[in-house]
């Protein structure tokens, strides 16, 4: 009997359990044990249909990605699934949490599939730069048509059970997935139902082979927004050959398919940033089994742009939140934008027609600070100005039930010195969210120098449940992301001295796969922002000035360093913004030389990966993957470039030192000199990854 698989028979139905947690994941033990316990249920005679199962929290979730890349062992997927679809038994299976990918491909497998109402089913494969490996692009439009196919694999979200019972996925929904099954079983028994093979069935292909255009629609729909990635386009491709070919050619197509993306840079890219994600939930340096505090209800402070993201946030996870602002008048406006919100996402089909109201019924709005009194966590999302934040924490203190988290929202601020104005630093920490913040996916959790352990791990529970992804560091200016961000700000800055132009500039960091460049997240964000503060510090930068004097602050008002046409988002190039930039030099009396697109390439990169090696040296991060979590998740690094410190290791420290110490000097910019860690690396002839080792090991 295996460790991680079982055989049981109640009468004459053979119950095979997979119980091999966390997520039953197809490991080579949990592939040898339904191999085994299914071959001995076919060859007992007592045994008339078998269900297969999972024991723990879902039914087998894939194949185990931490054995991708290794050397194959026997018997592989194909085999077992294929044992499962050819049994002169029928086999069921029993469904319940989530039946992802290879799991998936094992129930399609299978002559009939139950499951549980909260069960869902999906491949999700694309997600890791991945398709389907064993059948399923082959069996699930054979399940449900090619239509709804391409939605679930090229896409690669599940569909819940209802669904999957309205599309045929699944022929029945279940109360408890034994029982269930067994019942079910018997039922196929009694009414000596045919055995059914996807493999054999083509009926639901026969509209799509008659008419394209169904296949190609939707693959043109889901592939639009999947720019620079390389899984959507192989597995569209593959699901088109489950039209187009016999089966088992199709198999073969797939199979190629498959092995070309594991292989490639982009899925191995997107593998590591699924493990980091996980990883970064993880907090270093807290004592085992610290439990989080209960937060059954949350106060938000400010209904501006952040305090109204972060409260839908909330309310969409079914938490309840008070949000409390300074005066009716900002209320009422901070409430209104929340209702449209919602009700936009609504007319789009993005939430059901009664949610709006549902969720906005979670959100109550009130005036008064001493409305904090019930809140297990409060937010603060007020002006960025350290005497405010203060007043408002000096007002927690007296209001807020005692062991209540204190979380700032602040972009840059001192978290330490906001905790000094409370008599309980304990409970202070930064909980930083992304614009817009009821869409964005990272929060930076700031640690600060007296946070406790279970605040933080208070922090890092709610907003993963909240369906964000946390990653923890500590008190800097501008904490990980924007740190490092100036950084780039800085020399995109620069390189409009030098000759570039924003355009030139912004469309090399796109090309890389950014959803947008430094200039035209300035225009979007407002350009007046900075020109304020520099005036208030004493500080020039004598073309961005110059943008603002013309009354140029982005978006906002139609010109910024590019136009935009009433009513459009769309950045155009502008031949005025270029007249200015050329105005300025030569007032400065600078000469413009050609700058190349690889050049602008290395001075966006690498000055950040420089000032995250500084950020690790610092401990303000734990683990380099954390860094590379906060960039894809906060500002839209591409997954497939696994984030900044995974993209300089696959370039070559060595490099990126080299230059960078280059740059240093051309430029006449000390800043730019590597960093010690980036430097000793180099030298040794290792990566941020090895970092990551090491921490492991100590
Ligand atoms: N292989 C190996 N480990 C896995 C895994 C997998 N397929 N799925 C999850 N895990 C691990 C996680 O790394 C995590 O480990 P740690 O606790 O050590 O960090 C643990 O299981 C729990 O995972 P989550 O924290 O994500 O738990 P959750 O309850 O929030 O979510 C889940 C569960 C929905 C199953 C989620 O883990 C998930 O989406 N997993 C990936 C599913 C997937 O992509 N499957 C397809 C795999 S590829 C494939 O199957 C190819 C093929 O065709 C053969
Ligand atoms: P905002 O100006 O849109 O909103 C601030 C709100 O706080 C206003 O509605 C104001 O009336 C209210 N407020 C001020 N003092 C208050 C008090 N004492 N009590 C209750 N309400 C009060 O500002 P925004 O953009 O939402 O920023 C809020 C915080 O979030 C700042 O610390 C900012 O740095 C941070 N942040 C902003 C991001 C952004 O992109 N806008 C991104 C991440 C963080």
């Amino acid at each position: 009997m295996s460790e991680v698989v079982k055989l049981e028979r109640h009468d004459e139905i053979a119950i095979v359990t997979v119980d091999s947690p966390p997520v039953n994941a197809l490991s080579a033990a949990v592939r040898r044990g339904i191999h085994e316990c299914v071959k001995n249920a076919i060859a007992d005679p007592a045994v008339k249909a078998i269900v297969l199962t999972c024991a723990g929290r879902t039914f087998i979730a894939g194949a185990d990605i931490t054995e991708f890349g290794k050397p194959p062992q026997p018997p592989g997927l194909a085999e077992v699934i294929s044992e499962l679809e050819n049994s002169p038994k029928p086999t069921i299976a029993a469904i319940h949490g989530t039946a992802l990918g290879g799991g998936l491909e094992v129930a399609l497998g299978c002559h009939f599939r139950v499951a549980v109402k909260e069960a869902k089913l999906g491949l999700p494969e694309v997600k890791l730069g991945l398709l389907p490996g064993a059948g399923g692009t082959q069996r699930l439009p054979r399940a449900v048509g090619p239509e709804l196919a391409v939605k679930m694999i090229v896409g690669g979200d599940p569909i819940s059970a209802s669904e999957a019972l309205k599309q045929g996925l699944i022929e029945e929904i279940v109360e408890d997935r034994v029982q269930g099954g067994i019942a079910f079983a018997k039922k196929v028994l009694a009414e000596k139902r045919l055995l059914r093979k996807l493999r054999d069935d083509d009926s639901k292909l026969k509209a799509a082979k008659a008419d394209r255009s169904i296949f190609t629609n939707a693959v043109q729909a889901m592939t639009k927004k999947a720019r620079g990635l390389e899984a959507p386009f192989a597995a569209a491709d593959a699901v088109g050959a489950a039209i187009d070919l016999p089966f088992d050619e199709g198999l073969k197509k797939e199979r190629e398919g498959f092995l070309k993306l594991m292989n490639g840079d982009q899925s191995k890219a997107q593998r590591y940033a699924f493990f980091s994600e996980r990883e970064a939930a993880k907090i270093a340096g807290v004592p085992e089994g610290t439990k989080p505090r209960n937060v059954a209800r949350v106060a938000i402070i400010g209904a501006g742009t952040m305090g109204g993201g972060i409260a839908m946030s909330f309310a969409n996870a079914g938490i309840p939140v008070t949000l409390i602002e300074t005066g009716e008048e900002q209320l009422k406006r901070g409430m209104g934008v929340m209702q449209k919100n919602y009700e936009a996402t609504a007319a789009r089909g993005g939430i059901p027609a009664d949610a709006p109201a549902k969720r906005m019924g979670l959100i109550t709005g009130v005036v008064g600070l001493e409305n904090v009194k019930d809140a297990d966590l409060v937010i603060e999302a007020v002006f960025e100005t350290m005497a405010i934040k203060k007043e408002v924490f000096t007002a927690l203190d007296k209001y807020a039930k005692p062991g209540a988290v204190l979380a700032s929202n602040t972009s840059y601020l001192n978290i330490d010195e906001i905790a000094k104005s409370t008599g309980r630093p304990q409970d202070v920490l930064g909980m930083h969210f992304f614009s817009p913040a009821n869409v964005m996916k990272l929060c930076e959790i700031v640690r600060a120098d007296k946070t406790a352990p279970d605040a933080l791990t208070t922090a890092v529970a709610i907003a993963r449940k909240i369906a964000k992804v946390p990653a923890v560091v500590g008190v800097c200016d501008g904490f990980v992301g924007n740190r490092m961000l100036a950084q780039r700000g800085k020399q995109a800055e620069k390189l409009l001295f030098e000759g570039a132009l924003p355009q030139q500039v912004d469309a090399v960091v796109t090309k890389f796969g950014m959803p947008m460049g430094p200039f035209a997240m300035g225009d979007l964000a407002g350009l007046d922002i900075g020109w304020r503060s520099r005036k208030d510090r004493g500080i020039k930068s004598e073309i961005a000035d110059a943008l603002c004097e013309a009354g140029r602050f982005g978006q906002k008002t139609g010109k910024g360093y590019y136009k935009y046409e009433a009513g459009s988002r769309a950045p155009m190039p502008d031949p005025e913004v270029e007249k200015l930039i050329d105005e300025t030099l030569q007032r400065l009396g600078r000469k413009k030389r050609v700058v190349s697109d690889d050049e602008i390439l290395e001075r966006m990169m690498y000055p950040m990966i420089n000032e995250g090696a500084r950020i690790l040296e610092e401990k303000i991060a734990a683990r380099p993957s954390d860094i590379d979590v906060i960039w894809l998740y906060g500002y839209g690094w591409p997954i497939y470039r696994g984030g900044p410190m995974f993209y300089a290791d696959q370039v070559g420290l060595k490099h990126i030192a080299d230059r960078l110490s280059f740059y240093a000097k051309e430029t006449n910019d000390p800043s730019l000199e590597p960093a010690p860690l980036l430097k000793r690396l180099a030298a040794e002839g290792k990566t941020f990854a090895s970092l990551a080792a090491a921490n492991k090991a100590a």
